[in-house]
């Protein structure tokens, strides 16, 4: 499954914020949650002292094979004479052999309806069933007790039959509905069972390491089609109760894990490519498959597959794969071996109305399952607890498929962006848990979905990147290979992986010592901070966190890559303890800078003894280019953060972006803009922008002029990285008022208003274009973006207009708008909520949106009457509070008050926890309250000095 489930939910919290102050908070505060989930764990009927300790399967019985029928009620196509059940029924045989004598039987099962239960022995002679007992707590245990004890060596079958009802769970075998050609409604039957969910399905043996072949027939109704993991082996019609239906059935499988099983109904059409080995099927609602949104997943399919292929150089097993974009999944994509199921907006691409960041997404998305077609479907991790066994490799190798499919792109640039930056600064904010946690204190479904995080993905792809260069990625590479083959079709834990790379290197002669090495990033929380004195040579590393007082002492072993001024050789280093250590190679003689962590492939943020820094800073100055690229966006992301810190002066993180003047490329814009946004934030709470408006102004005009060749004929470069920076050109340039810029966009906008057939506008621009043109457009502007908006027939545009629309700066029409959104007829009701939040998100137009829905309460509740999560979406948004789930309470819906601010609103919600509080929430809570308190004081530490330095660079020099 790809990450984006957790972390998405940490961007758009900071996208969704507006104080400086809670962006830390919140990220830190979901992160955590994901780790304890705030669900209500059902009470188990059992008094707990007779549950046992341990709520795994006990090791007494081993799978082997699975007869499954399962019929899936359902009309895809529902009229007025069909009756829609909505349940699925079905019987399963399992054989497994008895490795301990014992008198029970204990399988998983949840939610379903036994309808029938025997059990036989090898002659098919039966042991009668004495008691049986579904517990309804979490384990889903089915615990069946027999007459006769089970006897070493022998093998058994375990016949039952079940019902169960097919709904818009998302989990086990649901029901997916969505519209075709926007009316008439369609469903689909479809599956996720990832992690603890087949048992919903069937009655199982729901442990990763418990694996089977698994036969599967599925009957369904003889209009619609079914898939499973494996190619269909026979067809056959039948009429049940007058109807014709069709029995399916499925080659046996692979040995493999239930939670990587899949079935699918539906009525959906697909693009097919015969690679010879193997047919790939993308699948998709009949009118998307027919306007070619298919296509581009369709055909970098093939060509990562095969790649991943003779990286791995061992093939993919199946004949077949199935890739289907459904409307609703749980998570972004699911890799069940030879079935990959999508959401549809990470996989359905709509040439000439998509945007980059969509072909992006969907590469990436693809790449991962692919990847873990090996990572996870052929070798899988014995328990949960190493989760990231799967994750972090199809993380780590979801950027080298897409650099095979799009090697203009630059994409493997990007794993310094979205992962390693990404986890450093979620790590510097809060202590979190170590990669690699002990197999028994990962036990109940709710402990394995808490696996599912950014440091199972992100740290775990960090690390990767850091470990295949230390090794190089050729020996990393050679490991694989052999981890692969050694545990195909079987399991794996991280200690293998370790003896496999270990071998590798011994091949190399190479004195690494993998284990020890990896030990201290994997069973660690946190990263170092490498220090380095640079006039003595000194080296030494500490814990960093920005909250020094909760630092850990801890010691690494962290490979440092660095370099000196005038030379392109990088030496490579250990540091193997907390140091200060005396090395030759950090001494710098006489002018010459070091740059220690080269290209940010290690884990970790660097500083320096002050002239060091200021000679970096001076060749960042006068020639930038001497610094490789993904180093001048890491000084400047490490400058900031060591400034909030306090290791330098803010001054010194500051200085970073000076040479942003003459910097082009993507990766060190990004990182600035990122850092900056914090103290842009902070700046308009305290209503002092306007020298920092005009220092941006003067360092973006270049940019804007290195992109004006595109931009200004709505084109856009071929680079995937030089069209995130043209897009970030655009974006500051507009906003901070580069004259030039708002004039491009409103010559475009006009000329599209003049004749909105033939002008075509890039979708990467549309949204800054649209929104930069009504923003400094009147009524005229805003009345034909808006009849624009009710003609769109594509949800692309429709969605950038409707934004567009909010960016008006006249109240006149503002209000207009806000009326609008409450006419269903005129804005779907689906995108009120959004509308109305993203007018509340300037600052001086949240008065404006908070009175409307004052004055409007009555209305907006009869309008989504029952749907509390709108509401709260809703009143979330406009007042900007802290925002989480639980936050809100009935009262609170009934009566919103005015925003307060995040301080006294977390204390509040502090105290609101009550006596049966969550104490990892409480724990939560008061990091957050401490680290808001601590940024506070920060903030007013260092405002004059920000105030002063921007003063003093906004003028030309
Ligand atoms: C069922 O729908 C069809 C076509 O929409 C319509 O002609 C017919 O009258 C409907 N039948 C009933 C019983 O409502
Ligand atoms: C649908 O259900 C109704 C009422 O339960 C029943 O009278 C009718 O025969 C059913 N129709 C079909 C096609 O099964
Ligand atoms: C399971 O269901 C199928 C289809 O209804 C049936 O043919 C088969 O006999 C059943 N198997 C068992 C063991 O009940
Ligand atoms: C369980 O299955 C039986 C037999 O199909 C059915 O009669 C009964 O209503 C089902 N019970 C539930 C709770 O679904
Ligand atoms: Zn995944």
């Amino acid at each position: 499954m790809p990450r984006r489930a957790c972390k998405t939910l940490a961007t758009a919290a900071v996208m969704v914020t507006v104080l400086a102050v809670v962006i830390a908070m919140i990220t830190v505060y979901q992160i955590l949650i994901n780790k304890y989930p705030s669900e209500v764990v059902p009470e188990p009927t059992v008094a707990p002292s007779e549950l046992p300790l341990n709520m795994r399967l006990p090791r007494s019985l081993i799978p082997d094979r699975y007869r499954i029928y399962l019929q899936v009620h359902l009309n895809t196509k529902p009229s007025n004479i069909t009756n829609q059940t909505f349940s699925f029924s079905g019987n399963s045989t399992v054989k497994f052999k008895c490795v301990e004598a014992s008198k029970w039987i204990y399988i998983h099962c949840k939610d379903l309806n036994l309808t029938f239960m025997q059990v036989m022995d090898e002659k098919w002679s039966t042991i009668d069933v004495k008691n049986f007992t579904m517990e309804n707590d979490e384990r889903n245990f089915l615990e069946i007790e027999l007459t006769d004890t089970l006897r070493v060596n022998a093998t058994y079958y375990l016949v039952t039959a079940f019902n169960g009802p097919l709904v818009h769970s998302l989990a086990g075998l649901y029901i997916a509905q969505y519209r075709e050609n926007q009316h008439s409604e369609r469903y689909i039957a479809t599956s996720h069972m990832q992690p603890t969910e087949a048992r919903k399905v069937f009655p199982c043996f729901d442990e990763p390491a418990m694996k089977a072949v698994f036969e599967v027939t599925i009957i369904h109704r003889n209009d619609t089609i079914a898939l499973s993991n494996t190619a269909e082996k026979d067809e056959v019609e039948i009429i049940i109760e007058d109807e014709a239906w069709l029995i399916t059935e499925f080659f046996p499988t692979q040995n493999m894990s239930t939670y990587l099983l899949a079935f699918i109904v539906f009525d959906y059409e697909a693009k097919m490519t015969d690679y010879g080995r193997y047919v790939i099927k993308t699948w998709a609602r009949p009118e998307a498959i027919a306007a070619g949104h298919a296509d581009y997943a369709q055909r970098i399919t093939g060509q990562i597959l095969q790649f991943f292929e003779d990286i791995y150089d061992i093939k993919y097993p199946l004949p077949k794969l199935d890739q289907i974009a459904v409307s609703k999944l749980n998570g972004n994509g699911m890799e069940n071996w030879g079935l990959i199921i999508y959401q549809e907006g990470s996989v359905l691409y709509q040439e000439g109305l998509s945007t980059t960041t969509k072909k992006e997404t969907i590469a990436e998305i693809v790449a991962h399952e692919l990847a873990h077609q090996w990572f996870g479907n052929l070798v899988t991790m014995k328990w949960w607890n190493d989760l990231w066994l799967n994750e972090a490799f199809a993380t780590y190798y979801s950027y080298l498929g897409v650099d095979k499919v799009e090697p203009t792109w630059n994409y493997k640039d990007l794993i310094f962006i979205n992962e390693i930056q990404f986890m450093l600064h979620m790590e510097s904010m809060d202590i979190f848990f170590p990669i690699i946690t002990e197999e028994d204190e990962v036990q109940s479904p709710t402990d394995i979905n808490a696996q599912f995080n950014s440091i199972t993905y992100s740290k775990g792809a960090s690390l990767l990147k850091m470990l295949s260069n230390y090794l190089s990625e050729s020996v990393f590479e050679n490991g694989l290979k052999s981890y692969l083959k050694a545990y195909q079709y079987n399991n794996a834990d991280y200690r293998d992986l370790w003896h496999h790379l270990q071998k590798a290197a011994d091949i190399n002669n190479r004195s690494i010592h993998v284990e020890e090495m990896m030990e201290t990033w994997t069973k660690q929380i946190g990263y170092p901070l490498i220090t380095i004195d640079t006039s003595t040579g000194d080296v030494s590393q500490r814990h960093f966190l920005l909250n020094h007082s909760a630092e850990e002492n801890l010691t690494w072993h962290v490979p440092i890559r660095m370099m000196k001024a005038g030379s392109k050789e990088i030496k490579l280093d250990l540091l193997t303890v907390k140091g200060p250590v005396s090395k030759l190679m950090y001494k710098s003689r006489g002018e010459e800078w070091v740059l220690a962590n080269v290209n940010c492939t290690g884990y970790y943020r660097v500083n320096y003894d002050l002239p060091n820094w200021k000679r970096l800073l001076q060749q960042l100055e006068t020639n930038h280019q001497k610094i490789p690229v993904i180093s001048r966006g890491q000084l400047i992301d490490d400058a900031f953060n060591l400034a909030h810190a306090r290791y330098v002066n803010i001054t010194l993180a500051l200085d970073t972006t000076k040479f942003l003047q003459k910097e082009t490329e993507y990766i060190p814009w990004h990182t600035a803009i990122k850092n900056l946004h914090y103290i842009r934030l902070m700046l308009e709470y305290f209503d002092a922008f306007g020298h920092m408006k005009a220092y941006l102004q003067k360092q973006v005009a270049p940019l804007y002029d290195h992109f004006e060749g595109f931009t200004i004929k709505s084109t856009v470069p071929d680079s995937l990285t030089a069209q995130y920076n043209q897009i970030n050109a655009v974006n500051l340039a507009c906003t901070y008022n580069v004259t030039k810029c708002q004039k491009m966009a409103t010559d475009t906008f006009n000329e599209w208003k003049k004749d909105p057939s033939s002008k075509q506008i890039h979708p990467n621009l549309k949204s800054n274009i649209f929104c930069t043109a009504i923003a400094a457009g009147g009524e005229e502007e805003w009345d034909f973006a808006w009849e624009m908006f009710q003609n769109a027939t594509n949800m692309i545009d429709k969605k950038k207009l409707r934004l567009a629309l909010t960016c008006t700066k006249e109240p006149k029409l503002l209000r207009r708008y806000l009326e609008l959104t409450l006419d269903p007829d005129k804005i779907r009701k689906d995108d009120c909520i959004t509308t109305i939040n993203n007018i509340a998100r300037k600052a001086e137009r949240m008065t404006l949106a908070w009175d409307f829905i004052k004055s409007n309460w009555e209305k907006i509740t009869q309008i989504f009457g029952k749907d509390e999560d709108s509401i709260r979406d809703l009143i979330v948004g406009v007042s900007q509070r802290f925002c989480s789930e639980a936050e809100l309470k009935e009262e609170d819906i009934q009566r919103p008050s005015v925003p307060i601010p995040v301080l006294v609103q977390l204390q509040q919600f502090l105290k609101d926890q009550g006596e049966d509080a969550n104490p990892s929430v409480v724990l939560t809570l008061e990091y957050a309250i401490e680290r808001t308190q601590t940024n506070i004081q920060w903030m007013e530490e260092n405002k004059q000095i920000i105030l002063d330095w921007f003063r003093i660079h906004s003028v030309a020099h």
